[in-house]
């Protein structure tokens, strides 16, 4: 395999560009047990049915754990959302038809969304009377079998050159309510495009989901105290507007 091209660059990983191979090298400090359930939650997405760059392997390579799969071909939504302005309702509106689509398959063994934001609250070190208020309003709030990305924003979608849109970056994936999805989509929006843009896709999703803008809403607080715990000074400044 060919490290040269490098494609991004994050704190935990780099990931490379290899002829029709995208190769994801984690950094040491990354566990195991996060990058197989990358690779996991990604053979379950492909299996459902859904486009996504077929998984080859996950191995070592000069000392670092690697995940190969397709290299998608296209431009992701974020860049034709900022190149071709014309194109944004209509990008706007594939988007959303994919994620309702996604909430329509379920697979049997994938963590609840519910039980991750619990676990993420409980373990923080946020002050303990906001984690009581936080665990106490989860609890009355609905579990589901949807299969849920996690983290379905703009950049986490590839549109190919045939027109297909292929979905990455599946490593948050759990079983939920398309509304915690939804409202995890909503921050995601606001925080790299804008309160409006957001607003429309709230909307959108909302005419095209058995659901309502009060019922995504009310997921909110949890899914912002859910980033908000793990991370960075800035995540911390955006999530904390919507729980503190
Ligand atoms: N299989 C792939 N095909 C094409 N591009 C990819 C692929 N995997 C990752 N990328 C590119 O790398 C970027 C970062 O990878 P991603 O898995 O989304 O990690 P993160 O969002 O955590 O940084 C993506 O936004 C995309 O541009
Ligand atoms: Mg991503």
């Amino acid at each position: 395999m060919n490290l040269d091209r490098i494609i991004a660059v994050r704190n935990d990983k780099t990931v490379y560009h290899d002829g029709n191979l995208s190769i994801k090298a984690f950094r040491n400090s990354v566990p195991m047990s996060y990058i197989l359930k990358e690779a996991f939650f990604l053979s379950v997405a492909a299996e459902v049915g859904l486009d996504v760059p077929a998984l080859h392997s996950v191995v070592e390579q000069d000392g670092r754990w690697t995940l190969v799969s397709d290299y998608a071909k296209g431009r992701a939504l974020d860049q034709l959302y900022a190149q071709v302005p014309t194109r944004r309702s209509g990008l706007l509106d594939a988007f959303v038809d994919l994620q309702v689509r996604i909430h329509t398959k379920t697979y049997c063994g994938l963590p609840s969304t519910k039980g991750l934001i619990r676990a993420t609250v409980d373990g923080s070190t946020l002050p303990s009377s906001v984690k009581l208020a936080l665990l106490r309003n989860l609890e009355p709030m609905p579990e589901g079998d949807q299969l849920c990305h996690g983290d379905f924003t703009l950049s986490n979608v590839v549109e190919a050159d045939d027109g297909r849109l292929f979905t990455l970056d599946w490593s948050k994936a759990c079983l939920g309510v398309g509304d915690d999805d939804a409202a995890m989509t909503y921050l995601l929006l606001t925080r790299t495009v804008g309160e409006d843009f957001a607003r429309e896709y709230l909307e959108d999703y909302c005419r095209k989901s058995p659901t309502t803008i009060y019922a995504v809403n009310k997921w909110v607080p949890f899914l912002a105290a859910m980033r908000y715990a793990v991370g960075n000074r800035m995540d911390r400044e955006f999530y904390g507007r919507y729980f503190l």
